[in-house]
């Protein structure tokens, strides 16, 4: 049942390919427009939608946090993403225009089904998006748009994360399209880039030996820094809680931006600090702005390890290891770039003989507050 792997998780990590491609399949019609046939809502409702808030919990929230960089660039309506049991505590502004947009691996958990059932009775509209078949969330959301990454055994999340990036995704794109904000070429250009993700994460895992000597080599580190911009922001995040949660090493994500607001102060000799690096085909200046903070870590002696986009000769000064990923859209690039860090962390955990699948303290679903 572990496909030949010695943990789920390392099978999980391998089934990402299928799960992204899964998630895609049968979403467009014969003239390649998009069509969410089971989504459940009236398209017009979604037209009308003058706010989104997104709503998880931990790795779920990160793929929150792409999704709002993805669907405010296409779609021009406000993202606000919140971890669903802050929301639920503070006095949120909702009203029959706003839509929540849960995300949930489970579709159990506690805190996020409380925040739905909150902006509910508030009279906000509910999506959600949930790899569970007929779990809680769905069944009392208005809409449903299901991530196919297929049952997920192993605690820490990994093939349901880049299943839920590729559902946001597919709703942003459904959303430009129902409102007119991107042409349809556009749309098609973006799909036809999703649909070459699947054979992009297979060649990262095929070469992924050097990330697992890597972490054999780093067992020992007592702390590791990430940090990430734009879309690399939620992966550094996403690459420090998988450290954390099933390796119990002290780790952090970090804005890249912020650094010099604080961090910087942690960086001494032989400190580890990753850094997903965003593509030098994006927004103006970003990845240079990266680069020099790759640069102003290094010269404080910290440990570089960058993830990024194969062909971006300017990191390879200032790291000490670079791994690389295709290239694809920047906007797409999570689906890539968090591949090494999954990999990282459970090949440092199984170094470390650690019980990879079921990590101290935690569940699957969590279904108290
Ligand atoms: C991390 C992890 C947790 C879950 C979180 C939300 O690897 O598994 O942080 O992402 O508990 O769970 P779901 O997505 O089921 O609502």
């Amino acid at each position: 049942e572990k496909g030949g792997y010695g943990t789920f998780m390392e099978k999980e990590i391998h089934d990402q390919p299928k799960a992204v491609e899964d998630t895609l399949l049968g979403r467009t019609d014969a003239s390649g427009r998009l069509v969410l046939d089971e989504l459940r809502i009236d398209p017009d409702e979604l037209k009308g939608i003058s706010k989104i808030i997104v709503l998880a919990c931990g790795t779920s929230a990160y793929a929150g946090m792409v999704a709002k960089y993805a669907i405010e660039h296409w779609v021009r309506v406000p993202v606000e993403v919140e971890l669903s049991h802050e929301f639920r505590y503070r006095d949120p502004i909702i009203d029959d225009s706003t839509l929540i947009v849960s995300l949930s691996q489970s579709g159990e958990t506690m805190d996020t089904l409380m925040a739905v059932r909150y902006a509910k009775e508030q009279g906000a509209r509910t999506l959600a998006i949930c790899n569970t078949n007929g779990s809680t969330i769905p069944r009392e959301s208005d809409a449903v748009l299901y991530t196919h990454a297929g049952p997920e055994i192993a605690v820490a999340s990994t093939k349901a994360f880049l299943a839920q990036i590729t559902a946001s995704y597919l709703l942003g794109l459904y959303m430009a399209q129902l409102r007119g904000k991107l042409f349809q070429g556009e749309i098609e250009d973006i799909l036809a880039d999703l649909h070459k993700i699947p054979a992009k994460i297979q060649e990262v895992l095929d070469g992924a030996d050097d990330i697992r000597q890597l972490a054999r080599d780093m067992a020992q580190a007592p702390s590791v820094l990430f940090l990430g911009r734009h879309v690399g922001y939620p992966v550094a995040m996403e690459g420090a809680l998988k450290l954390k949660e099933i390796a119990y090493i002290h780790a952090e994500g970090f804005a890249a931006g912020e650094l010099k607001h604080g961090p910087i102060a942690l960086i001494d000799e032989g400190q580890p600090v990753f850094v997903v690096v965003p593509s030098p085909h994006g927004r103006d200046s970003l990845h240079a702005k990266v680069v020099s903070n790759i640069q102003e870590v290094r010269a404080r002696g910290a440990k570089t390890i960058t993830v990024a986009e194969v062909g971006d000769a300017d990191v390879v000064d200032y790291s000490e290891t670079v791994f690389y990923v295709p290239e694809t859209q920047p906007l797409l690039m999570p689906l890539l770039t968090t591949v090494p860090l999954q990999i990282f962390a459970c090949a440092l955990a199984a170094e470390k003989g650690y019980d990879v699948d079921q990590p101290r303290n935690l569940a699957k679903s969590v279904t108290v507050e």
